[in-house]
Formats: C-alpha cells, structure tokens, sequence
C-alpha cells in the first residue's frame, strides 16, 4: 500500500480516477447520500468501465459503485481487469481519507482478479484528489477465496477474448 501523488499517476489511471469521479454524480443515494464512483480498467487499458452505487428501500439490497462497475462490465461481455479506481464524497463534505471497498466488493474484486489471472490493482482517492492510495485486491483480502477453493475451473474465462 502506498501513498501517491495525482502527478505521479499512470496516466491510464488518472483517467480512471476522473471517470470514477463523473460517475459518482449519478449515484441514487437517497438514505445513505453518500456518493462512490468506480471505475475498471481493461487489461488491454483499452477500456474503461464505470459504476456507481445503486441503493434500496431494503437497504440490504443496496449495490455498490465497485460491484456495478463489475456488473456493467460483464454485461458487456469484458472481464478482464487491470485496476480498479474508486473515489467517494458526502453530500455536503468532501472526503479527506480515502474510502476503501467495503466487504462483498471485496470478494466481487477477488473473482476478478482470479478471471483476470493477476492481482487487481486498486486506486483509492479522496474527493479532490489529495491523497491518493495504490493496493491490491491481494492486500485488502488476503487468502482469498475463490474458484480454487471448490476445485473449480474458470480457465475457459480467463482466456476469452472480448
Ligand atoms: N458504498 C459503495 O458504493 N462502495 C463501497 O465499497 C462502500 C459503500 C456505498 C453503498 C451505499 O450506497 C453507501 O456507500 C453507504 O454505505
């Protein structure tokens, strides 16, 4: 884990950063009013996927930015991912520490990581940008459990084109 300037930043991932960022304006927050954007970057860095969080009534039934992100891309038949940036405000502040993904997205990020045959690297931001956190999936959700873990197969999907 390390901390690191907007300058210093891939450029890839500085977009990715600023796509995360327009995409959280759309997100439907009314009882938390907490606002997360994510966005994927293809392996080939030719894509970029975004998601936003999507609440519910049923407030269990929220889906979060990273996990729509994955969703909306899957559905665009693309799985494999290089990194993930995420970035979060309030509705009236701005974050000063970065927001990490929350448990489930977690797990989600994992099976990506193991379709995407790397370990999924993670960019987390405050609302401005000034501080700025690189991880991975591996180092957020050590031992993982995944596919392997039934002793099932996912090879088929981690050689697909798109
Ligand atoms: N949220 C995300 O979108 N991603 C996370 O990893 C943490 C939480 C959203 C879900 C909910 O809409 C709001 O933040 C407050 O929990």
């Amino acid at each position: 884990m390390k901390n690191i300037q907007y300058e210093e930043l891939d450029p890839y991932l500085q977009v990715a950063l600023d796509e995360a960022m327009r995409a959280l304006k759309n997100a439907y927050n009314p009882y938390s009013k907490f606002y997360v954007g994510a966005c994927l970057l293809s392996m080939d860095r030719k894509r970029y996927v975004t998601g936003t969080n999507f609440e519910n009534a049923a407030y269990s039934s929220t889906i979060c930015a990273e996990r729509t992100a994955v969703v909306n891309a899957n559905t665009q038949g693309i799985r494999h991912f290089k990194s993930i940036a995420i970035i979060a405000r309030g509705e009236n502040f701005d974050t000063t520490e970065v927001t990490g993904p929350c448990g489930s997205c977690r797990q989600v990020l994992y099976e990506v990581s193991q379709i995407s045959n790397c370990d999924l690297e993670i960019i987390l931001s405050t609302t401005k940008k000034d501080k700025i956190v690189v991880t991975s999936i591996k180092e957020l959700l050590p031992l993982g459990f995944g596919p392997s873990d039934l002793g099932i197969d996912i090879k088929k999907y981690q050689s697909m084109e798109e």
